[in-house]
């Protein structure tokens, strides 16, 4: 078993590099099934979930090849199936977007129903009536969505809910669909534009990505290309967050400062300085942290994937902050850990009541996922005395290096082995 220890207390300071957004990464790779040529995709990030999905494709008869760790040169001119096993794709969510690619070349797809992290139902619904409006054939038993269609039509789509997934989803089926699609209330994150970018680099014809209306004109086909993922806006959320808390000085580089605004906004509001460049942002944190309210929201609101982390945060804050999750409908597992840490969080529906100003104190915790983990870490690296978390594969999904990175900040971190 693998833990993370951290003795808290240091204060950050230097450059940290963020790399690719992974949920860009999670949609271009199985979106350049939809190319009939060659695809060279760089700057993606070192992750669990870009090699499971690579994985997967490879078991469908599609060459890849990682020709450097952050680059890979993916061939999909010989693919043989259109069937994905449960085993390939278990534990991750984005699998499903195996399914909008398939469909949309192939007419076919049999792709497990999705796993990823248990804050709520997190239903596929939308998808479906996106497909099913192109013209597929949706069947769900076994645990398995088999997706069929003679041909793909365009259709005028209305998402219930500005859904990532199904946005991103449907986008790449339609790409495939005769005439035009209009995805109405779309999602309009980083991540579903760059997509959008990905998939007109190869040909398509996909007009309004990042706004709440995506126009998708049908083509025949797609070539191959060349093209890098956008740098992720949670990791250098993460970092951002890690260095207020630590009342550090930290630059965080290689990244877009524009997505990261509604953050900025709050760091500012708790206390924090924040200095933007080109490609960076430097977080110079404060002694006196402000406590603030922040409700999660879609792009360009403040991201859900930033909420656990940001809890951590206010719980060093003086005063009383509220923290409502608008996104998902239970999304607060962590809270039960960081209380392990001194801290003073109540839970009332969808709105987490922190009370500021206490003392962390280091202990044995568990992640119950991806950003509960960063959540666990941060207050860890705030906390006196030692903190060991456990479920490190968590972290693992979705942060390359985290360890090394904190520690080249400053941080007393590290990763130990134990046998059970
Ligand atoms: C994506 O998940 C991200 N995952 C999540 O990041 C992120 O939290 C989420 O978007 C919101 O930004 C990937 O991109 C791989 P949604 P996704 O569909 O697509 C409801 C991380 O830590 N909904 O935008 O699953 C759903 O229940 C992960 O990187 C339906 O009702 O999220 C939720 O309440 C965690 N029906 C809301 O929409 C559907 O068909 C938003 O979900 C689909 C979603």
């Amino acid at each position: 078993m693998e833990y993370i220890t951290i003795n808290g207390g240091k204060r950050l300071q230097g450059t940290v590099q963020i790399n690719g957004a992974k949920n860009a990464a999670v949609a271009i790779i199985p979106a350049a099934i939809a190319s009939a040529g060659v695809c060279v995709i760089d700057n993606l990030p070192a992750i669990r979930d870009v090699h499971v999905l690579v994985g997967a494709l490879r078991k469908l008869g599609l060459s890849c090849q990682f020709t450097d760790e952050h680059t890979i040169k993916i061939d999909s001119r010989d693919i043989s199936g259109s069937a994905i096993t449960y085993d390939q794709v278990k534990d991750m969510r984005a699998s499903y977007y195996l399914l909008g690619a398939l469909l949309g070349r192939f007419k076919r797809a049999e792709v497990p129903l999705p796993g990823g992290c248990n804050f709520g139902l997190r239903p596929i619904d939308l998808h479906m009536k996106g497909f099913e409006a192109l013209g597929a054939k949706i069947q769900i038993e076994h645990g398995m969505v088999t997706a069929t269609a003679d041909k793909l039509v365009g259709a005028n789509i209305y998402l219930d809910v500005s859904s990532v997934g199904a946005t991103i989803n449907v986008m790449i089926a339609a790409v495939y669909a005769e005439g035009i699609t209009q995805i109405e209330n779309a999602a309009k994150e980083p991540h579903v534009v760059d997509t959008a970018n990905f998939l007109n680099k190869l040909g398509a014809k996909i007009k309004g990505a990042g706004t709440d209306i995506i126009r998708i004109t049908g083509v025949e086909s797609l070539n191959g290309g060349e093209y890098s993922v956008i740098p992720d806006q949670i990791e250098a959320g993460t970092y951002m967050i890690a260095a207020a808390i630590t009342g550090g000085d930290v630059v965080v580089s290689n990244i877009i400062p524009k997505h990261m605004d509604s953050l900025s906004a709050k760091l500012t509001e708790m206390g924090c300085r924040i200095i933007e460049g080109d490609d960076y942002i430097r977080v110079i944190g404060s002694p006196n942290l402000q406590n603030c309210n922040v409700k999660t929201m879609f792009y360009p609101g403040f991201p859900t994937d930033l909420h656990p982390q940001m809890t951590a945060l206010l719980c060093k804050a003086q005063g009383t902050s509220l923290l409502t999750e608008a996104v998902f409908e239970h999304r607060f597992q962590y809270v039960k850990e960081l209380l392990r840490l001194g801290a003073n969080v109540k839970v009332e529906g969808r709105v987490a009541i922190i009370e500021g100003g206490t003392i962390l104190t280091g202990a044995q915790v568990m992640a119950t996922d991806l950003r509960a983990g960063a959540a666990l870490v941060i207050a860890g690296l705030a906390a006196q005395g030692q903190t060991t978390i456990g479920n490190v594969k968590y972290l693992d999904r979705g942060y390359e290096r985290f360890e090394d990175k904190l520690t080249a900040l400053g941080a007393d971190i590290s990763r130990i082995q134990v046998d059970e």
